[in-house]
Parts: C-alpha cells; sequence; structure tokens
C-alpha cells in the first residue's frame, strides 16, 4: 500500500517565467546554476528538514495561479515570479487566497537594476521576500517558509515555541 504524501509537511518551490533557461540566461544576472540544480538543493534541504519540495516552472501566467491554488493546505510556497512579480494582479490575489505563506524570491537584486524591476505588486501579500542572494536565496525563502507555517501552528494551536 502506498501512503498518501503529508500536504501539510509539502512546499511547493515554483518558478515563474524564463526560468527554465537559468544557467545560460545573462548569467551576470542569474549565475550559472542551472534550474535543475537550485530544484536539487532545494529538495535535499527540504529533506534534512522533513518536508517534501514539489517542484514546477511555467511560463504561463495561468498555470502559475493554477498551481498556486494546488498548494492550499500545504507548509507553503517558495515563489520566484519572475517578471510577473512586477504586474500580475491574478498573481497576487492567488497568493493572498490561499492563504498558506509564500515567500517571494528573486535572484537578482532587482532594487540595483531597471526602475520597473522595483515594483513586486505580489510581495505586500508575501510572508517574506529574498532579492540579491544569488541561487541561494531559494534556500533562505525554504527555511523561512518553514519558520512561518510554524508560527501559524503555533497561533492555531494556542501555543507559542520558544
Ligand atoms: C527575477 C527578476 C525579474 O525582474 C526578472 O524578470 C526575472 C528574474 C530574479 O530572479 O532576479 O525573470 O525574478
Amino acid at each position: 500500500m502506498t501512503s498518501m504524501p503529508d500536504r501539510s509537511r509539502t512546499v511547493l518551490l515554483l518558478n515563474g517565467p524564463n526560468l527554465n533557461l537559468l544557467g545560460t540566461r545573462d548569467p551576470a544576472q542569474y549565475g550559472t546554476t542551472t534550474l535543475e540544480e537550485v530544484e536539487r538543493r532545494v529538495t535535499d534541504l527540504g529533506g534534512e528538514l522533513g518536508v517534501r519540495v514539489v517542484c514546477a516552472q511555467s511560463n504561463s501566467e495561468g498555470e502559475m495561479v493554477d498551481r498556486i491554488h494546488g498548494a492550499r493546505g500545504w507548509a507553503g510556497v517558495v515563489l520566484n515570479p519572475g517578471a510577473y512579480a512586477h504586474y500580475s494582479i491574478a498573481l497576487r490575489d492567488a497568493i493572498e487566497a490561499v492563504e498558506v505563506p509564500v515567500v517571494e524570491v528573486h535572484i537578482s537584486n532587482v532594487y540595483a537594476r531597471e526602475r520597473f524591476r522595483h515594483t513586486s505588486v505580489t510581495a505586500p501579500v508575501a510572508a517574506g521576500y529574498v532579492a540579491g542572494c544569488g541561487v541561494f536565496g531559494y534556500e533562505l525563502a525554504l527555511r523561512a517558509v518553514l519558520r512561518r507555517d510554524a508560527e501559524r501552528e503555533e497561533v492555531s494551536d494556542g501555543t507559542r515555541a520558544g
């Protein structure tokens, strides 16, 4: 008999448009680590921290919305929305609707780049925000998601860990 994965111990790692090209796309901004390698590192860290990581990448806004909806009831989401961060109200609303901690990641320091990248419409509804740490930011974001999830549980249990 196969056991069902525990949704409350599952994190979605979701990468948006053009991030499938990591490794070769603009290495000065994004480095040379591939998406496959990023997914492996985050999955391995999840294993160490006791969570299953489900990895997805999409270039389509609607598919990303669907993926975020699918993470309802999960421990949280590590999300690099790519350029959608700068203008997608649909992604913003999806993050708000699912009521799970979503930590937004940008590999590059968007504030050191073009002005249009300084705005994130998704960040105000995110549980945290990491930018400019390179692909290491994904590992920081996973830790932050789990911290936020533990805080939610403390609130719903009426307990507070030290
Ligand atoms: C990015 C920053 C965005 O401005 C850009 O459109 C991306 C990648 C980052 O990870 O630094 O696609 O999200």
